[in-house]
């Protein structure tokens, strides 16, 4: 069991929760992730560790309700549980000094990039970031962001914040106006779709932590395998980062659908009949 510390909601929908997970808290590294259930019924699902105490022994999830298992979490109150939390799982991000970093966050994929922001700022490097959302609402973490960066651009696609626009524009402009060694990017998959369409043409190498379905995180099941440089890889044990001038991103795309039509079923009933007898 792994006890709820805090709670506190930081957007519409979006949530940032402390839980007690003190074996977790004392190997991570950025980039890693946890596979958790909240309870015994409940799918697995992956969740970025955003931050840790080891000395307290707790991390700090960001989560955004798109469904059962998100909502379920959500709705859990300080001082309660979650079943189990699994981890730390997938490959650390590989931190070097390099000069100058772009680190790029779409959505709640700002609570993926954060640590890693945090992780190459901690190494010396020089970090310019970039939040984009549809809407002001959903900007999250901007003072978390803003105290690791040199630089932070913030867009939404209404102009409701920051620069209307998309993040694209923003990194157009930060490249053309530095040596930039390196972007990181995390969002929806159409957005480091066009981060990677944007760094290729300036040849920047460019980072993303992908998103696929994952079940079991230990690479047995085949779930989140994603087609990389040609090769089938699996994103839980070869990822989560990869180089984004190599992914199929239409695949991935194709492959985060697979489920549409019974996520819509289930938001559409309040659970199946089955569910509701047990
Ligand atoms: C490595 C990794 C790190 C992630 N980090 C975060 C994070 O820090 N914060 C956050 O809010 N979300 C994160 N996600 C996405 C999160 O796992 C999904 O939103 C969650 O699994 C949805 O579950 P659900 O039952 O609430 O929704 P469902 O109704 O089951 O699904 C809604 C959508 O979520 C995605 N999804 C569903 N199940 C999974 C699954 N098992 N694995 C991955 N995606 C799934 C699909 O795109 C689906 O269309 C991460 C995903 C991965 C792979
Ligand atoms: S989640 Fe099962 S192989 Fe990666």
């Amino acid at each position: 069991m792994h006890r709820i510390i805090s709670k506190k909601k930081i957007a519409e929908d979006i949530f940032k929760i402390v839980l007690e997970a003190p074996v977790v808290a004392a190997k991570r590294k950025a980039g890693q992730f946890v596979v958790l259930r909240p309870e015994e019924t409940s799918e697995r699902i992956p969740l970025t560790i955003f931050d840790s105490d080891a000395g307290k022994g707790t991390i700090t999830i960001i989560v955004q309700v798109v469904g059962k298992t998100t909502r379920k979490i959500a709705s859990l109150g300080e001082g309660e549980n979650l079943l189990d939390v699994a981890g730390p799982l997938g490959n650390p991000t590989h931190v070097e000094r390099k000069g100058n970093i772009a680190v790029v966050g779409g959505g709640v994929g700002t609570a993926v990039a954060y640590p890693v922001a945090k992780a190459f700022k901690e190494e010396g490097n020089n970090v310019m970031g970039i939040i984009g959302a549809r809407t002001k609402d959903l900007i999250i973490l901007e003072d978390e962001m803003s105290a690791i960066t040199s630089e932070l651009f913030i867009t939404t696609d209404d102009g409701s914040y920051g620069r209307k626009g998309f993040v694209t524009d923003a990194l157009k402009d930060i490249i053309e106006k530095n040596p930039v060694a390196e972007v990181l990017a995390v969002g929806p998959v159409p957005m480091m779709k066009a981060v990677c369409d944007l760094t290729k043409q300036y040849n920047v190498k460019t980072m993303v932590s992908l998103n696929p379905i994952m079940v079991d995180g230990t690479g047995m099941c085949g779930a989140c395998r994603v087609t990389v440089a040609g090769k089938t890889r699996f994103t839980c044990v070869d990822g989560p980062e990869f180089n984004g001038h190599e992914v199929d991103f239409d695949e991935l795309s194709k492959r985060l659908k697979g489920y549409s039509d019974m996520e819509k079923h289930y938001i559409g009933h309040k659970g199946c009949n089955l569910e509701n007898k047990v």
